[in-house]
């Protein structure tokens, strides 16, 4: 391993040890299996000695990286489990690890490498506390990603998980923002994202929730599933016509589905 105390000319180098690290932990081509044979406890007692590094860059890079290796094996691989053995009532602290630690995990940018065991976390909390259920709806409203429609398909699919979890009080303490947001995915020009929004409807728990308060949560949705679909800018292209059609498909099916709840 690499001494700390290190002048300013070899950071260069040493940088790039540190992203070559950073590469293969956050590589979704790694496999975790032999990548923890190496990423082991005497590595990891040994990369946080370096936190003893008199440079702040040095530090940080650190701790980025131990941040992306417990997201990818340890912790949350993990975590599930044990949240799913908290007693009850939750401790306080608890809690706040939710709110602290596994909704920002939701933000960086390789969330993608490990969203399904943050996402079995999530649904962990809701299964245990269903009051927890709007913390998590609007703390993923609060970080939903605006550009990146890989991602905003990977947030409707936990979305909708958690939702299946939700009771009545907690769905109407965060349903008006929540289908904001649901009528955005719904409107986006990506087919992925708008079609994962719609799919939303599948759910029975979750029409059941929206035909509650259907005169609140309706009109919210109405601009969104008017939507004519021959405006999307890839409708010209032949292979992509099929693709809106479906769309059209599912926006027509929620719509008697929405109708048969409302009779
Ligand atoms: C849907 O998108 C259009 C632009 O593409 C925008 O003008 C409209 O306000 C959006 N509606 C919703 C409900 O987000
Ligand atoms: C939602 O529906 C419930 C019962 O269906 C009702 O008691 C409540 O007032 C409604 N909330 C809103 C904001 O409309
Ligand atoms: C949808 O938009 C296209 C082109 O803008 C138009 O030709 C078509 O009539 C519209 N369809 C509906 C149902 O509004």
């Amino acid at each position: 391993m690499l001494k700390p105390k290190r002048g300013i000319p070899s950071w260069l180098h040493l940088h790039l040890v540190y992203e070559l690290l950073v590469q293969y932990v956050v590589s979704p081509d790694t496999d975790t299996k032999t990548a923890k044979h190496y990423i082991d406890h005497p590595f990891l007692m040994k990369l946080l000695d370096l936190f003893d590094s008199e440079d702040p860059r040095e530090r940080e890079c650190i701790k980025s990286i131990l941040h992306r290796i417990y997201g990818k094996f340890m912790l949350l691989e993990i975590l599930g489990s044990i949240i799913n053995g908290f007693a009850l009532p939750m401790k306080e602290e608890h809690k706040v690890f939710l709110a602290r630690v596994s909704i920002p995990l939701h933000k960086p940018k390789a969330l993608e490498t490990y969203h399904s065991q943050l996402s079995y976390c999530t649904t962990q909390f809701v299964a245990k506390v269903c009051r927890l259920a709007d913390t998590i709806i609007m703390g993923l409203s609060k970080c939903w990603p605006v550009t990146n429609s890989q991602k905003e398909v990977l947030f409707l699919g936990e979305l909708e998980e958690v939702l299946d979890g939700t009771g009545t009080v907690e769905f109407q303490r965060c349903m008006v923002p929540l289908f904001r947001q649901i009528a955005r995915s719904i409107n986006r020009s990506h087919y992925q994202v708008a079609e994962r929004a719609l799919f939303l409807w599948n759910s029975d728990h979750i029409v059941e929730l929206i035909s509650q308060n259907r005169t609140l949560i309706l009109p919210i949705l109405f601009d969104a599933l008017q939507k004519n679909t021959t405006q999307y800018h890839w409708n010209q292209y032949k292979e992509r016509k099929g693709k809106c059609r479906e769309l059209e498909e599912q926006r027509e099916l929620i719509w008697q589905r929405l109708e048969a709840a409302a009779v």
